[in-house]
């Protein structure tokens, strides 16, 4: 379906055109005056200069033009030239009508989709998830489902850290735990046991305490490097080790990105693209762009334009090992091949986009991508605790994301169990539903890039721009559906009508602003537009339901048409939580 602001500018467009003015003036935005009118048209400024007459004279010969449009309640053009514009009640009742009766809320599919891979989480393998990992999933998610929604081919890929020197550390804390185990003898030559020799509550442990006595014990260190050299130069015993790691690991992760609703539909990792790295390296010499520099092999990737100085691209050290960077850009060799992408998207900290910079230069110098292929870095803002410090625990330590949520949880818990008696049970499964959007919703609503504080108390209220708010926005209209229904009628959708009061027509404006929304939203990979959006979705319902007696009418017409405009304001405000990741009760 067009667009609610394309169908007045059609509009506007005539009406310039029937005045004897260039159409291109005829472009309707939404009023930023919303106490004289709902839409506004300031063509007549700019054409004032082309046709070099004082805007007013043509603002009042377009204001007739557009006074004999449907469209349009009324017309006004004022000083020094606006054209302030309100649109007719059956114009905008019969848009609702056709978002009700198309199967996506007026929202078009892609005519051309797209293949966007979408890098996201970025976890490492064993270690625990923390609160660093929380905005890249909650983005990340919500990024791919706008896109998905948008009609495009979108695939998450989790991109496990899993290389380097980490599973070294774990390699050799383990072989000075059990050195007995088959793993560790070069001689073995049968079949190593199908079972993990750790649990992940182990492999949490041993990887922190050898990280440590790495730091302090130097033959430690190297036995260290020395096994992940090995692991990498295919050692069999290390490299199902590697696999029981990954295994553990994995299980692990799976289960927490689900109590998220975060899903990945790939689970590679940093590993999948080591055998890219050797071939790249090599046509990467072969054509003249990489070169030893200091002993290592790097490319150029500065610019004449920067401002700040872009340092080389570092592919191989001078012991020949590769670094965060070659496997970012063997990565897009992998991914180029499996998935030809027209786009890649990396949701990953903003403290990271020089890396992103010189990966994604390089890529372009050396080929690896197609000309159309397009690379971005969506970076995200650090959360921040209440003192305005990266989000640590009470104790100054980095916060497991497990923990996090539970804090959330109870926290939620407490305020449900307070405002309602009910079972424990139902009250914790409904907390947690709710905890969740409390933490998605604190995120999302900023804008990415932006820092932002986390702030239980506040997240977890329901009232103001909060998912909370927003859930008890949709449960209120459930539960007046559900006792609509309890009379024996069924809340049908289609039956939207001209709306009889302002708070009516607000709402109605409101739902009809959907696909410009999740257009804008795709487009900027930015969910916080659509967070703006269900607060004020919200909002402009409970002034309606506030000033409206759905249930105690007599009207029976009215009635059905109020039930009607909330079966649509459920489901825009569903879809929108969907595409945000969470989703919402049937009570609370
Ligand atoms: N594992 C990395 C970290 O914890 C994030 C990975 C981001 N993605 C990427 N393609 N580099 O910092």
């Amino acid at each position: 379906m067009k667009k609610m602001l394309e169908l007045l500018s059609a509009e506007a467009a005539s009406a310039f055109r029937a005045a004897g003015y260039d159409e291109k003036y005829g472009r309707v935005t939404l009023s930023n005056r919303p106490d004289l009118c709902e839409y506004q048209c300031n063509g007549a400024m700019a054409a004032a200069k082309e046709y070099h007459k004082a805007p007013i004279m043509i603002a009042q010969a377009v204001a007739e033009e557009l006074g004999r449009s449907e469209a349009f309640e009324d017309v006004q053009a004022v000083n020094p030239g606006f054209i302030n514009l309100k649109v007719n009640e059956s114009f905008l009742s019969d848009y609702l009508g056709g978002m009700e009766r198309d199967g996506r809320l007026g929202c078009e599919k892609a005519e051309n989709p797209k293949t966007i891979v979408i890098d996201y989480g970025g976890p490492n393998v064993a270690k625990p998830l923390h609160v660093g990992h929380l905005r890249s999933a909650i983005i990340g998610e919500s990024v791919k489902r706008i896109a998905r929604f948008a009609g495009h081919k979108v695939i998450g890929d989790v991109h496990l850290g899993d290389w380097g020197l980490q599973m070294g550390l774990i390699i050799t804390e383990l072989r000075e735990r059990k050195p007995q185990l088959p793993y560790f003898d070069g001689q073995y030559e049968g079949e190593y046991p199908a079972e993990a020799p750790f649990t992940i509550a182990e492999l949490e442990e041993i990887y922190p305490t050898a990280s440590a006595r790495s730091k302090e014990d130097a033959d430690y260190k190297e036995a260290a490097m020395q096994a992940t050299y090995e692991l990498q130069h295919g050692r069999r015993g290390y490299q199902t080790l590697l696999s029981h790691i990954l295994n553990v690991s994995v299980t692990d992760l799976k289960r927490n990105y689900a109590n998220l609703n975060v899903e990945f539909d790939l689970w590679k990792g940093e590993s999948d693209a080591q055998p890219y790295i050797p071939d790249m390296v090599q046509k990467m010499k072969d054509d003249g762009f990489a070169y030893v520099s200091d002993n290592a092999l790097v490319v150029d990737v500065k610019e004449e334009t920067d401002t700040k100085e872009v340092p080389p691209c570092m592919l191989l050290k001078s012991d020949g090992a590769s670094l965060y960077t070659t496997t970012d850009l063997a990565t897009i060799v992998e991914r180029m091949k499996l998935y030809h992408p027209d786009e890649i998207i990396y949701v990953v900290d903003k403290r990271q986009e020089m890396h992103f910079v010189q990966v994604f230069r390089c890529a372009r110098k050396c080929g690896l991508v197609d000309e159309g292929t397009e690379l971005k870095f969506l970076g995200f803002g650090t959360m921040n605790g209440k003192d305005g410090k990266p989000f640590k625990t009470r104790e100054g330590g980095v916060m497991r994301l497990e923990y996090l949520l539970k804090d959330i949880n109870e926290e939620m818990l407490k305020k449900i169990q307070a405002s309602r008696p009910m079972e424990t049970e139902e009250a914790e499964a409904i907390a947690k539903i709710v905890g969740l959007s409390a933490v998605k919703y604190g995120d999302l609503s900023n804008q990415a890039s932006k820092d932002y504080i986390f702030d239980v108390d506040r997240f977890t209220s329901s009232e103001g721009n909060t998912g909370p708010y927003i859930l008890y926005t949709i449960v209120r209209i459930k539960s007046i559906l559900r006792k609509y229904e309890e009379t024996g009628r069924q809340a049908a959708a289609g039956n939207v009508a001209p709306a009889r009061s302002a708070s009516e027509k607000g709402l109605q404006m409101e739902l009809a602003k959907f696909n410009g929304v999740v257009e804008a939203a795709y487009e900027e990979s930015a969910p916080h537009k659509l967070c703006a959006y269900i607060y004020d979705l919200a909002n402009a319902f409970n002034k309606f339901y506030h000033e409206t007696k759905i249930l105690g009418t007599e009207d029976e017409e009215a009635q059905a048409a109020w039930i009607s405009l909330l079966c649509l304001t459920r489901s825009v405000l569903e879809t929108c939580i969907d595409l945000l990741g969470f989703e919402a009760p049937e009570k609370m």
